[in-house]
């Protein structure tokens, strides 16, 4: 076979003695066979050009029954057995009176050839034909009438003739075009509606077909001089258009393949030549086969959906638009598909379009075909935003003046014409292997994953728990979960992996009371999205506090609690890391536009609610927030509510009369215990939870406050009462 040390040797001994009796081929008699196992000799042409046998694929233990060039390094196949398969080592074929048999290694019968007669004996000849004769030597079956994707000099392609391409450059399956030889004497180039057998209109149309029949198409000719023409009933020769004559090269190979690609070539190859050449491209058909209009209607066009081709030297490749990757990393020509979840229903329209898509431009760039609108005369930027603001709209073409609104799935892209632009989502490629739609506790199943914060307060602490926990929730049950907590698992960073992680610092989330809140992006494992807060100095303490507080806020975990991932304390700094909230706080959510409905709104209430009972009641050690407030309330990708921020007011689990401790929280939530000489308990957040339950209600900010007016800054319950 092909890499095999008995063929290599074989050819090594023909090249120093070309001419040696014992290598010219003799006639293959009935009862011989081959076997797939690697290491078989092919029957081969008297001059050594052609081999006929089975083929081992790129050293998988697979096979193909071929004829391929026997002389050159580069084994090149130009015919095959149609077997839907390449077929596994151990399988022989035979030659018998009734031709050859194919069998696989159990016995069963995998392809025959069919002779119109008996066969008496086969013979793989000099023009790479290998047929079988009958005792008056007439062929009875030859290759050269059931081609696969190539023709060879000397073979004629007759009426109703067909060449398969493969699929691709490695993959002998049948491909995605196919050249016929029509019945009605047209030769043309057509793209199948892979995997079925429909043909899509032609890409390329000799236009030989006639209702005279003398003046029609008749057959598909390589002749000996290595010219591909089309001769007429009436022997009349046509050459095939945009072909331009070529010279013959003395002693050299000539073959014309319909390639994976779709391109149908004539390629040429020296015989004498040193090692190292390759094939090279005599002709070509069609010149640019991107930009042939392959189907205005369907079918996707040169390369896959979504892509777009360019040809080099008629040679197309295809690209992804940006954010969209293969959807085979294997194969180029399958299609694209976007990174990103997309389409009308995935938003909710809590956020503009702007802060949740980019829009990536590319030059030169047009989908012909398919659009759904067209607008003008814009200008580009009337073209962005009539896209941007379109939830059906994923990428607009723009030649100056006409924006073109398209749809996935694209086709038949090309280079040419004006500007693409593609609507991304901002927070880009999901990671490979995750799910697009995230597992949603939320009733409403939004499957959300906008970010872009705005300003946030975020000051964040830590919980994980994706278990859903009943409102009334028993004491009893409290207990169980209690002991039930696992340790914490909580990382610990160096200050260098963060301000990695941060780039330096440099993306600023917001700005809370115990410090700056920045986003980074974890440069290890599973690249997940974090906000990173530095502690300001004004409230680190020594390590032992630092840790046992941490480790407190580490043990909790709750649904509506954001988590805490681990922390940093390396000399004076003093950094939390967090799970990154993709959809801002709950002040954006209520003060914002469009406003919430009212169900999302009660849900959010609710998520609270559960919250604070969770760090009331069911902790080891109760945890008072003390700055219950909408800034300090994040929201996830599913729209839950989570409390963030809580567990750094500790002292007050210490010591519980607020003696030497100064008034926490924020005015106009706080409860008027502080101002009195009484005890602070977790009432205190109440208190702050029903401030903030008027403004969910009436999603309006500092409801109380501005009705007291300006100037009042009393922090009593008499606020609250007037407000209500
Ligand atoms: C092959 O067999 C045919 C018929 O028996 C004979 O005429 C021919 O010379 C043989 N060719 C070779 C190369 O032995
Ligand atoms: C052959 O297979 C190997 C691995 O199976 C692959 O890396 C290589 O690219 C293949 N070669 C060709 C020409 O397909
Ligand atoms: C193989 O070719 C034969 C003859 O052209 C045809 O009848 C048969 O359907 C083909 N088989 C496959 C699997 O393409
Ligand atoms: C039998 O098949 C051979 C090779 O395909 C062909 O040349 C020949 O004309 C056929 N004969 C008949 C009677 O069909
Ligand atoms: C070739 O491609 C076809 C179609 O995608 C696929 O079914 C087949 O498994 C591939 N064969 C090989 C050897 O990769
Ligand atoms: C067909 O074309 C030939 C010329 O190639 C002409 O002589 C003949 O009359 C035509 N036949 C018909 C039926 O038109
Ligand atoms: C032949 O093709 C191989 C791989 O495609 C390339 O590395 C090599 O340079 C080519 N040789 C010539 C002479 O073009
Ligand atoms: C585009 O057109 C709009 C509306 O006519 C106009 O407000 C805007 O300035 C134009 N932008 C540019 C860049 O010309
Ligand atoms: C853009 O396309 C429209 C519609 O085809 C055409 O009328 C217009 O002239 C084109 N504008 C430019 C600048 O090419």
């Amino acid at each position: 076979m092909a890499s095999s040390p008995i063929s290599n040797l074989f050819l090594l001994l023909l090249s120093l003695l070309p001419f040696l009796p014992i290598f010219s081929a003799s006639n293959v008699t009935l009862g011989s066979s081959l076997s797939a196992n690697g290491n078989n000799s092919p029957w081969i042409s008297p001059s050594v050009d052609f081999a006929f046998g089975f083929y081992q694929l790129n050293n998988t233990n697979t096979f193909l029954l071929a004829i391929w060039y026997a002389n050159i390094p580069d084994k090149t196949i130009v015919w095959h057995a149609n077997t839907t398969n390449p077929v596994q080592a151990g399988s022989n074929v035979e030659l018998t009176a009734s031709g050859l048999t194919l069998n696989d290694p159990n016995g069963q019968t995998i392809w025959t050839s069919q002779p119109n007669g008996t066969v008496s004996y086969g013979t793989m000849l000099d023009t790479g034909n290998f047929v079988l004769s009958d005792t008056k030597s007439n062929f009875v079956w030859e290759s050269f009438s059931y081609p696969t994707d190539t023709i060879l000099p000397t073979q004629i392609l007759p009426l109703g003739g067909i060449l398969y391409s493969k699929f691709s450059e490695t993959n002998y399956s049948k491909g995605r075009f196919e050249l016929h030889f029509t019945n009605g004497g047209n030769l043309e180039l057509n793209p199948v509606a892979w995997p079925s057998e429909l043909l899509y209109a032609p890409y390329y149309s000799s236009g030989t077909a006639n209702s005279n029949s003398s003046e029609s198409g008749f057959q598909l000719v390589f002749s000996q001089s290595a010219d591909i023409y089309i001769v007429k009933g009436n022997g009349g020769v046509v050459q095939l258009s945009s072909w331009q004559n070529i010279v013959q090269i003395s002693n050299s190979y000539y073959r014309a393949t319909l390639d994976f690609d779709g391109v149908f070539r004539e390629y040429t190859y020296a015989k004498t030549s040193v090692s190292g050449q390759n094939w090279s491209i005599v002709r070509r058909i069609p010149d640019n086969i991107c930009m042939e209009l392959m189907n205005p209607e369907v079918g996707s066009g040169a390369c896959g959906f979504n892509s777009y081709c360019i040809a080099n030297g008629g040679t197309p490749s295809c690209r992804c638009p940006p954010e969209y990757s293969f959807m085979d990393p294997n194969n180029n020509f399958g299609g694209c598909k976007p990174n990103f979840p997309q389409g009308c229903g995935v938003d909710d329209g809590t956020k503009k379009p702007e802060e949740v898509y980019d829009l990536k431009k590319i030059q030169g760039v047009n989908w012909p075909h398919g659009d759904y609108e067209s607008l003008g005369p814009y200008n580009q930027t009337q073209c962005e935003q009539a896209c941007l603001n379109d939830c059906l709209c994923d990428v607009a073409i723009f030649n100056g003046t006409t924006c073109w609104k398209k749809k996935l799935p694209l086709f038949d892209g090309r280079m040419e014409f004006g500007l693409a632009i593609i609507k991304v989502r901002k927070d880009g490629v999901l990671p490979s292997g995750s799910s697009r739609i995230p597992i949603s506790n939320s009733k409403k199943g939004k499957q959300i994953l906008l970010w872009s914060f705005g300003f946030v307060n975020v000051l964040l602490l830590v919980v994980i728990s994706l278990i859903l926990f009943s409102i009334r929730r028993k004491r009893s049950r409290k207990a169980e979960h209690d002991s039930s907590v696992p340790e914490t698992n909580l990382h610990l960073f160096t200050f260098e992996e963060l301000k990695e992680a941060t780039e330096g610092f440099k993306d600023e989330l917001g700005r809370g009371s115990f410090g700056i809140v920045y986003k980074g992006v974890l440069k290890f494992g599973s690249k997940k999205r974090v906000a990173v807060k530095k502690l300001d100095k004004s409230t680190q303490e020594g390590d032992k506090e630092f840790k046992a507080e941490v480790s407190a806020i580490g043990k909790t975990h709750h649904k509506n609690l954001v988590q805490l991932f681990g922390y940093c304390q390396e000399g004076p700094q003093r950094l939390l890391v967090y799970e990154f909230m993709s959809n801002g706080s709950l002040a954006n959510f209520l003060f914002g536009l469009p406003r919430p409905d009212w169900y999302q709104r009660t849900q959010m209430a609710l998520g609270i609610a559960r919250g604070l009972v969770y760090l009331h009641e069911d902790c080891n050690a109760p945890i008072i927030h003390c700055d219950i407030k909408p800034e300090n309330i994040l929201i996830d990708e599913n729209f839950t509510a989570r409390i963030s921020d809580f567990g750094l007011a500790k002292s007050l689990l210490l010591n519980q009369t607020r003696t030497h401790t100064g008034i926490r929280g924020t005015r106009g939530y706080v409860a008027p215990e502080w101002f009195k000489n009484v005890r602070v308990t977790v009432k205190v957040d109440v208190y702050s939870f029903g401030v903030m339950l008027l403004e969910i209600i009436c999603c309006r900010n500092r409801v109380w406050q501005r009705s007291l007016g300006k100037k009042k800054r009393q922090y009593s319950q008499i606020g609250l009462t007037t407000a209500i």
